[in-house]
């Protein structure tokens, strides 16, 4: 099959496209034709190598956390999803940036989801609905985002929207357009975000999930005063030092359930910002390392 691989750790120059062998469904996994990847920070830093004492990658590696595509292979004691099936969802680390890919954790892909879509919402998704999972009841609620206007924080944002919040979420100025639209009562990142927030909440925050590759953790323990209330799927230290909370995705489809039903509801659209082929797989990785939001890799 057709395979976006890296045979060394490195650039993004070290991505090619070349035949790989197929992998197969096993028992509690279904395979997927795939139609298209996106590329999700972890997956610069599987390609770096910075996460091989953590999750390490066999060279050659097929890059790619997450796909949407047509389930053409369903494993043993899989129930509930069959041949034909339009689903989204989680590989493993890497695996996904290719003709077939294998998922361990999937949901039904929502009909008004363009194939971008589907493909954005497979890693932002899961780990968004862990964070709101851990953040619990949040009706009535004022919840800041810090990196709202990104693929998990867009999500986080519609879900805590959907379950009752008040969320204030931070972006760059070319976001805070997206932030309004989406319901989010948008502010910037940076310097002063505590006297920003406190203009825009003199009622105080109750929560905080930190959702951007900042030192601002800090920043959110304080404007919520209750590190217990404050969530980070980035900064897991200095979370500990705090008294604050690190949250991972899981490869869990009930998480999935969650973004799918709401896609379903119109109160969640995954960001999407490029589309790239997968012939130009290194182009992916360049622009999704240089904050050019999120980017989706069509395959087929
Ligand atoms: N632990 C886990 O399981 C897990 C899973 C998925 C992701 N993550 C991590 O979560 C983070 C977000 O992932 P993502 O896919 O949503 O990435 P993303 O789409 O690139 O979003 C990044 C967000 O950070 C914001 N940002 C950029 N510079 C900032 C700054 N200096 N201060 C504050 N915010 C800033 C961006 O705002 P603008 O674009 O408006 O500038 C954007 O909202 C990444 O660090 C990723 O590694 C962790």
């Amino acid at each position: 099959m057709r395979a976006a691989r890296f045979y060394s750790f490195g650039a993004p120059e070290v991505l090619t496209v070349d035949e790989a062998p197929e992998p197969h469904a096993v028992e509690g996994s279904v395979r997927v034709k795939v139609q298209a990847t996106s590329v999700n920070p972890i997956d610069l830093y599987v390609r770096m190598g910075a996460l091989q004492q953590v999750y390490p990658v066999d060279l050659p590696a097929i890059p790619g956390r997450d796909a949407v595509g047509i389930v053409d292979e369903v494993g043993a004691g899989v129930t509930g999803v069959a041949v034909g099936d339009r689903v989204f969802g989680l590989g493993g680390i890497s695996d996904t940036t290719a003709e077939y890919a294998v998922l361990t954790a999937w949901s039904a892909a929502p009909e008004d989801w363009s194939t971008a879509q589907a493909a954005a919402a497979g890693l932002a998704t899961a780990t968004a609905a862990a964070v709101i999972e851990a953040l619990g009841d949040l009706s009535g609620k004022t919840l800041l985002i810090e990196g709202a206007s990104g693929a998990v924080g867009t999500a986080a944002a519609s879900f805590a929207l959907a379950a009752g919040a008040t969320v204030i979420g931070t972006g760059s100025e070319r976001n805070q357009a997206h932030l309004e639209a989406m319901g989010v009562i948008p502010t910037t990142y940076g310097p002063g975000l505590a006297d920003r927030v406190a203009a825009l909440a003199p009622q105080g925050v109750d929560a905080a999930f930190h959702s951007a590759r900042a030192d601002s953790l800090p920043a959110l323990v304080k404007i919520v005063g209750d590190a217990n209330n404050v969530v980070t799927v980035v900064d897991k230290q200095t979370a500990a030092e705090l008294g604050a909370r690190g949250v991972d995705a899981r490869n869990d489809s009930a998480l999935l359930d969650l973004g799918a039903r709401l896609g379903r509801e119109g109160r969640y659209t995954p960001r999407v910002d490029r589309e790239v082929p997968l012939a130009d797989i290194a182009e992916a990785h360049r622009l999704a390392g240089s904050g050019a939001g999120k980017v989706v890799v069509t395959v087929a």
